[in-house]
């Protein structure tokens, strides 16, 4: 039975007030909506209050203060999830805990979780290193939140994901004690390795409070080309031979379909396509290393001039300047809002191994043009990663309310059906939030479930972190 809490809404607001300072324990609807509305708009919440605590001390505090009272806390960073895990639902019996306040640099190596990964990466720059998670929503994002949902983004291929960057996290579970393992080891064998718990657990187990990041050389030069392509397969295979030409050096390597590229030109008359004709397919790829922009350019112009040959490419743009490079980028990293702006797309964010990555492209979009003839394909992502971005767009003619309606549940099960069918994940990088919460059920197998059921219930017995989210209901799988 779920056990009711007894203390008053005024005795809640006056203990968090006490705890984190008037200032920082909001309680008006008017403040607490940016804060209980997600980032596509596509989740309206409520809340109890929102507080922004400015130390781990009072981070722990009110998890102690919400434990003993039995009341829910929605752990939030830069608010940017894809997936509505950042929210609270529409119950309004819960607390949102946003840590934006938390975001000093402790160390070079060390920052505390809510920094911008901007300011992460402009700090390592100051410093000669660099922070290699690059994500569309680096301005907005906070490193917390990279670390709560294990994010990915454009340079996994050379760098790996959040897990692969961090050496140790600092985090307050369910009841305000403190796990610690910020020591920055690259070795420590001493039994379960826990900080993997915190990391893509989305604020359910704990919140994590600080992080020891690894930092790597900045490179000296880089090589970017934006280059149409035959098909998705010739995109595959042209990843190969980049990857056996230059190794390491392969910094990105991202897939964009036709579609996606005319939905932000649309939205962005100002800008312009890198090529003078329209193609179905292209991809961005970038190479980087610690060597002489010569050598890059010419290894760049290798891979492409043995692509042209082998009739994987159609054509291609090389950047010419930091600011072509640039502009590149802008293209592809506003793909995402450009979605937005639109009304919002079918989220599905696949990944599935690199050999049956193109055939995939291929039946997922039969399956959805024969659900939704005229949907728009904004299909695009990590290829390097095997991370394809499918996200079907509503028609120009028709409403995004419509659309979504009439084809979210049907055309996501399908696409992440297919990819679970071919041993693909439904989340690559989005997370699962209270988007996908019920599709668990289809692609984790009993004892998966079982297993986190059981880790869920071992650090937060009471269920009061981000409940709803991540783990379907145990009834559920009945
Ligand atoms: C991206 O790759 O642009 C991000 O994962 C965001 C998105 O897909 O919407
Ligand atoms: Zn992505």
């Amino acid at each position: 039975m779920t056990e009711v809490s007894k203390i008053s809404p005024t005795q809640l607001l006056e203990s968090l007030r006490a705890i984190v300072g008037d200032k920082a324990c909001l309680d008006a609807l008017a403040d607490m909506q940016p804060f209980t509305t997600d980032y596509r708009k596509l989740y309206h919440g409520k809340a109890l209050a929102v507080v922004l605590p400015a130390t781990t001390e009072q981070v722990s505090e009110v998890l102690a203060l919400c434990s003993r009272n039995h009341i829910s806390v929605v752990p939030q960073g830069g608010n940017t999830s894809l997936m509505g895990g950042a929210v609270p639902d529409a119950a309004g019996d819960a607390v949102v805990l946003n840590l934006r306040r938390m975001n000093q640099v402790q160390e070079i190596d060390s920052v505390n979780d809510t920094m911008t990964l901007q300011a992460a990466r402009a700090a390592a720059e100051t410093a000669g290193r660099l922070f290699p998670l690059r994500i569309g929503s680096e301005g907005s994002c906070q490193i917390g939140g990279n670390l709560s949902t294990n994010a990915g983004g454009t340079a996994v291929l050379r760098y790996g994901n959040m897990r692969d960057l961090t050496l140790g996290i600092e985090a307050v579970l369910p009841d305000g004690r403190i796990y610690s393992s910020l020591r920055g080891l690259r070795k420590d064998n001493t039994g379960y390795d826990l900080k993997q718990l915190f990391i893509g657990s989305e604020g359910t187990l704990g919140i994590i409070t600080s992080a020891v990041l690894k930092l790597m050389p900045l490179p000296s030069a880089t090589a970017v080309a934006w280059v149409a392509v035959k098909d998705p397969h010739a995109a595959v295979q042209l990843l190969t031979e980049a990857k056996r030409i230059a190794g390491q050096a392969v910094t990105a390597f991202e897939l964009i379909s036709g579609p996606a590229l005319s939905l932000v030109l649309e939205s962005m008359p100002q800008w312009s396509a890198p090529l003078p004709d329209a193609h179905d397919w292209m991809v961005l790829i970038e190479l980087s290393s610690g060597g002489d922009a010569q050598t890059l350019d010419a290894t760049l112009m290798r891979i492409l001039e043995e692509g042209m040959a082998g009739g994987l490419i159609n054509d291609a743009a090389i950047a010419a300047s930091i600011a072509d490079a640039q502009a590149f980028w802008r293209l592809r990293e506003e793909i995402s809002d450009a979605q937005t702006r639109e009304g919002g797309s079918i989220k599905c964010d696949i990944s599935i191994p690199l050999s049956k990555v193109a055939d995939f492209i291929a039946q997922a979009s039969a399956q959805v043009l024969e659900m939704a003839p005229d949907a728009r394909m904004v299909i695009y992502g990590h290829m390097g990663d095997g991370n394809v971005h499918f996200n079907p767009l509503r028609p120009k003619h028709a409403s995004a309310a419509q659309f979504l309606s009439e084809h979210y549940v049907s055309v996501s099960r399908a696409v992440d059906g297919l990819a679970h069918q071919q041993n693909g994940s439904i989340s690559a990088e989005h997370g699962i939030g209270v988007a996908k919460r019920d599709d668990l059920l289809l692609c984790k197998t009993p004892v998966e479930l079982e297993l986190m059921w059981q880790i869920k219930q071992a650090l937060d017995p009471k269920n009061l972190l981000n409940p709803a989210k991540v783990l379907p209901a145990p009834s559920a799988a009945s």
